[in-house]
């Protein structure tokens, strides 16, 4: 890769100068009381963040937080964000309570050296994410005026053609930090020549999001288990009912197309739980997918399956697994997602976990994240890289 890298600044010295860091803090939050239900994100940057402060730049972080529409929404502010991260560096954030206005001017002007500060959500502002490139230059223009250099460590946002990750580069020195450098490093190894058998599982809820990295990895892969949400579409176009189960009718006939060209690498369930509702108390039970009763939906894979998939993985020698194979937030749903996620533990290959809420999934059900080989902090971003795309914040890098 022809990336300069957090080092090679480091090399250069950042004492006493400004540098401005994208992170990826997008960290689910409880709905309720709006507490961060899983830090991963802002633990991924710390290796970053704790390499600047030791070498004394003034460090001035900035990230997107949910999908505000271009203004501020108190909802999405990364207040509680600072606060969490100050935890874990061992030192005070400063937080700017507006993204480029006059609390962000004067927050970074009195920064001292080794000091973070933090900046409000970059999406309160509508040039982040704007389509026209002359108001994400605008925008740009005021976010790069904080730094003399500038680190991309925000992995989750590389596939957005936003200002901060696609725009700043151009406008100051910039390098990749750890976390970009190690995600990258990682995947590219999947794209490369990953020793074989090779063996991919998808879950999540939606089909749509997924076809294009299907289309991709189906040449590569020497087995694809699909499970999730998404699995009761390509069962539909195998001909069964799925009664209530979530379907994307339009995509029946994308996926009996895909399924016929997949050469058997598809696995798809043979049993799933289905319930009354969805609900996390709702009366279910185990059936055949050939008998998916019309008024029940299907919330997990059964056991028959897991065990399939189970044996299946146990040869492998590469794994990547993306998305849930059931609602595993509701314990009755998560026997699924737990058993392939064992499954993939316990294989002697090397293991990429993808996405937000798959390594989610990994640390709410308590598995050990170091008995898998990666975890990403990507979830769109890492599918993207499979399907071979260019990532807009690898390609600003790169130049
Ligand atoms: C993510 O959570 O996938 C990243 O933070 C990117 O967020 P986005 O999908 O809202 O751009
Ligand atoms: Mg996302």
């Amino acid at each position: 890769m022809s990336i300069r890298t957090l080092d090679d600044l480091l090399a250069e010295g950042v004492s006493g100068r400004r540098v401005l860091v994208r992170a990826d803090l997008n960290v689910p939050l409880d709905k309720q009381t709006g507490a961060i239900t899983d830090d991963g994100r802002i633990r991924a940057v710390l290796p970053t963040l704790g390499a600047l402060v030791e070498a004394g730049a003034k460090v001035v972080v900035c990230s997107h937080l949910g999908r505000p529409k271009g203004a501020p929404d108190p909802q999405f502010s990364l207040g509680p964000v600072a606060g969490r991260l100050g935890e874990l560096l061992g030192a005070p954030v400063h937080f700017a309570t507006d993204t480029v206005g006059d609390s962000a001017r004067s927050t970074v002007a009195d920064l001292a050296d080794g000091q973070v500060a933090l900046l409000e959500n970059l999406r309160f502002n509508a040039g982040e994410t704007s389509k026209d490139d002359a108001e994400r230059g605008a925008f740009a223009d005021q976010l790069a005026s904080f730094g003399d250099a500038y680190v991309d460590d925000a992995f989750g946002a590389v596939h957005r053609k936003h200002a901060s990750v696609f725009d700043v580069p151009a406008r100051l020195p910039h390098v990749a930090g750890r976390l970009v450098l190690r995600e990258v490093e990682v995947l590219s190894k999947l794209t490369g020549d990953p020793e074989r058998p090779y063996v991919v599982v998808l879950g999540g809820s939606k089909v749509s999001d997924k076809l294009a990295v299907i289309e991709a990895l189906l040449p590569t892969v020497d087995r694809l288990l699909i499970g999730g949400g998404m699995c009761f579409t390509f069962l539909k176009a195998q001909g069964l009912e799925v009664g209530t189960s979530l379907l994307e009718k339009d995509m029946v006939e994308t996926c009996r197309n895909l399924l016929e060209r997949s050469g058997g690498k598809i696995m798809l369930p043979v049993d799933v739980v289905v319930a009354d509702a969805f609900a996390p108390d709702a009366a279910h039970d185990t059936v055949r997918v050939d008998g998916i009763p019309s008024h029940r939906l299907g919330l997990d894979i059964g056991p028959e399956t897991v065990a399939g998939f189970a044996a299946a993985l146990s040869q492998a020698k590469t794994i990547f697994w993306n998305g849930p194979m059931g609602v595993f937030e509701m314990p009755a749903f998560a026997a699924g997602t737990r058993g392939v996620a064992e499954a993939i533990t316990k294989a002697d290959a090397f293991s990429v976990v993808g996405g937000g809420d798959s390594a989610a999934a990994v640390r709410a059900l308590g598995l050990d994240e170091s008995s898998f080989g990666h975890i990403s902090t990507g979830g769109g971003a890492s599918l993207e890289y499979l399907e071979g795309k260019t990532l807009p914040g690898i390609a600003a890098l790169e130049n």
